[in-house]
């Protein structure tokens, strides 16, 4: 990193910098998916449906276009387990095509793809057969695998396996529960993320201990299967970091509540080529376990407290747990708001973060913003996390002043070093 009289940390050579999205979230009508069989049941706990979304599925060009332009170098998009295997066994070849094509897109706009294969949804037969708690499951995770190895060697190099795998064995006993409580069906969970804030916080579920050890051996499976598949790969998870603090004299407490929920799934990472930090805010834990967001703090959209730090501290809480050699890539970090300038607030303040630990020697390759584009946040449209607005009736784009500014950072290859740099933004509730 060379000195410079310019304000910011200079980003070392190839750093990544761009948004992400996840598939369900931006496509629109995931017919086939666990999420859309339970969002469409009769009296769903699920408050609104995810219908068209974005659709990216359609208009995937004009997001990259968007993205590339706006001066990004990365996006972190999904590809559909439900739409590529629709029925067990049966592979669609078009919609190999498709994501094939979404990964030469991005490449010819100077794009560096990171591809995530799960993120919370399922095929609708997976769920059926039990999805993770399935006896199967590892096997048929690593079969999609295989499959989305032909995806991929169109010239990926970044892949995630499963998305916050932390979130899907929380939200396993949750949304068990929630459609038992509301009579829809049988009960199999679609493993997604819904309240996550409620989950964690006072009152907080267990993880579910047999869908974390199957989830662990899917992720080994497809991993085996994609490395034989596409040598060249670099094979990682993502997982939800959740920055559990400690109050004084509950560091015990705070430890143990922490491993299920968070660093089982870091220390299974131990072998891979690389590991995805989320990080968006983070959570107390008093001698008697989860404390309530502090009284009077700002919160967002989604309840949660705004704590940028957050950031760093889980970058820094990963490459602790994982070990020096496994690189971090930032996969999610952002803010539900519909203040924009308080996004770029909170943006400044998480980036600084990221440059100490970066200061520090921690091996982070890049930074890709929670979320491109507003989008379906699992029951509700009406969290904003987007850099990019989406008009819900006409789908157009329109890049938001955080857009602008975050990407001329990429452009610049620079980014804040100190909290207050923001330009002109001052924190509030969102
Ligand atoms: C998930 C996203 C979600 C975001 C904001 C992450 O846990 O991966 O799907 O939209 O958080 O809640």
């Amino acid at each position: 990193m060379t000195p410079s009289t310019e304000p910011g940390l200079v980003l070392p050579d190839g750093f990544l910098m761009g948004a992400s999205t996840s598939a369900h979230q931006v496509e629109g009508n995931n017919v086939s998916s666990d999420w859309w069989a339970l969002e469409n049941r009769p009296g769903s706990f699920v408050a609104e449906r995810s219908g068209d979304a974005a659709d990216s599925f359609h208009r995937w060009p004009e997001d990259m276009d968007l993205l590339s332009g706006l001066g990004f170098n990365a996006y972190r998009f999904g590809i559909e387990w439900a739409r590529i295997e629709p029925e067990r066994g049966q592979v669609s070849r078009a919609a190999v095509a498709h994501y094939r094509a979404m990964v030469r897109g991005a490449l010819e706009r100077g794009l560096t793809p990171v591809v995530t294969l799960h993120h919370f949804t399922s095929p609708r037969w997976f769920s059926e057969l039990g999805g993770w708690t399935s006896p199967e499951s590892d096997e048929l995770f690593a079969a999609y695998a295989r499959t989305a190895a032909e995806i991929l060697r169109e010239g990926v190099r970044y892949v995630a396996t499963i998305n916050e795998p932390n979130m899907i064995a929380l939200m396993h006993t949750l949304v068990r529960r929630a459609v038992r409580d509301t009579g829809g069906g049988d009960g199999s969970p679609a493993g997604g993320h819904g309240e996550g804030a409620a989950a964690l916080g006072p009152g907080a579920v267990e993880p579910d201990a047999e869908v974390t050890r199957a989830l662990i051996r899917a992720h080994r499976a497809a991993s085996a299967a994609l490395k034989e598949a596409g040598p060249g790969l670099r094979v990682g998870w993502t997982v939800a970091n959740q920055v559990y603090q400690a109050e004084p004299g509950a560091e015990e407490v705070a430890a143990a509540y922490a491993r299920p929920r968070e660093d089982v799934f870091l220390e299974a990472a131990r072998e891979d080529d690389w590991i995805g930090v989320q990080a968006y805010t983070r959570h107390r834990i008093g001698p008697d376990g989860p404390l309530p967001v502090p009284e009077g703090a700002a919160t967002t959209l989604t309840g949660w407290e705004v704590y940028p730090e957050a950031l760093g501290e889980a970058i820094r809480h990963t490459a602790g747990v994982v070990g020096p050699h496994v690189p971090v890539l930032v996969t999610e970090n952002g803010i539900a708001t519909d203040d924009d300038g308080l996004r770029i607030t909170y943006t400044t303040g998480a980036l600084a973060s990221l440059a100490s630990a970066l200061r520090d020697g921690v091996d982070v390759r890049g930074y890709l913003h929670w979320s491109a584009l507003d989008n379906y946040e699992w029951g509700s449209y009406r969290p904003r996390f987007g850099l990019i607005s989406v008009d819900p009736h006409t789908f157009a784009r329109e890049p938001k002043e955080s857009a602008r500014w975050l990407g001329a950072l990429a452009r610049a290859g620079r980014i804040p070093e100190h909290p207050a740099a923001a330009p002109g933004a001052l924190p509030c509730a969102g």
